[in-house]
């Protein structure tokens, strides 16, 4: 057989497996450098890993599936920067595992929620939405109110990120229960909330 345009075209085997060849290779070529760039890799100034309440608050978020309405990525457009604030930027979800990115918007996006409302608008608003905005269609979350930490919970998870280069110094991580001492799910999730984006000034 003539290794011809022609012959590619005709041999569908054959082309599936330069097609992927092909693909591939510009796959890599635009990921593999993402891995290598500073500004992708590196966290930006004064970016610490989450503190052991806010760490834990947000695997409440994930648990409850607030990622299932909401995005944490502010695009780098207008109608986004406008409404949200600067746009996101990689070293600021550097001790982000998993990332929340996302791309479903039931709900605004939350990447720079963090300070724009107090910690009392949250609580109503997690209790029930509507108290706060009438038109809300968001689901009431009030168990979180009554639901109590488990303080050494969060000592596993730690260790767990230590191990993949978050750097917890071995008195954070002993220190962290007593930050969750009495505290309820409901704290911990706005101590996160609170702590969104706000590296990066939250309006322009
Ligand atoms: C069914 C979709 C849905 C789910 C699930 C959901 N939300 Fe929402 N959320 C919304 C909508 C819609 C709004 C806008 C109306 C409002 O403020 O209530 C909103 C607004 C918010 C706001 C205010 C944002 C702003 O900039 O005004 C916060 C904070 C928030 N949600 C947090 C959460 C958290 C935390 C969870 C998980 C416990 C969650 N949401 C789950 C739909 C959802």
């Amino acid at each position: 057989m003539k290794f011809t345009h022609e012959s590619i075209e005709k041999n569908p085997w054959l082309l599936i497996v330069l097609v992927t060849i092909v693909v591939s290779f510009g796959g890599l070529v635009e990921i593999v450098p993402l891995f290598f760039q500073k500004s992708t890799t590196e966290p930006i100034a004064g970016l610490k890993p989450y503190s052991a309440l806010r760490l834990t608050g947000r695997d409440v978020y994930i648990r409850e599936g607030c990622y299932n309405c909401h995005s944490q990525m502010v695009r780098p457009f207008r109608a986004e920067t406008e409404r949200y604030g600067h746009y996101s930027v990689a070293g600021e979800f550097v001790y982000d595992r998993p990332f929340q990115w996302g791309s479903k918007r039931t709900g605004p996006d939350l990447a720079r929620v963090g300070g724009r409302y107090s910690d009392e608008w949250h609580k109503t608003h997690l209790n029930n939405p509507r108290d706060v905005v009438p038109e809300s269609n968001m689901p009431n979350y009030p168990w979180l109110a009554e639901n109590k930490l488990v303080p050494t919970d969060v000592i596993p998870k730690m260790r767990a990120l230590k191990l993949l280069g978050h750097p917890y110094s071995e008195e954070e991580i002993v220190a962290g229960p007593a930050e969750l001492e009495g505290k309820t799910e409901q704290e911990a999730l706005i101590a996160y909330l609170q702590g969104m984006g706000t590296l990066i000034k939250a309006r322009n």
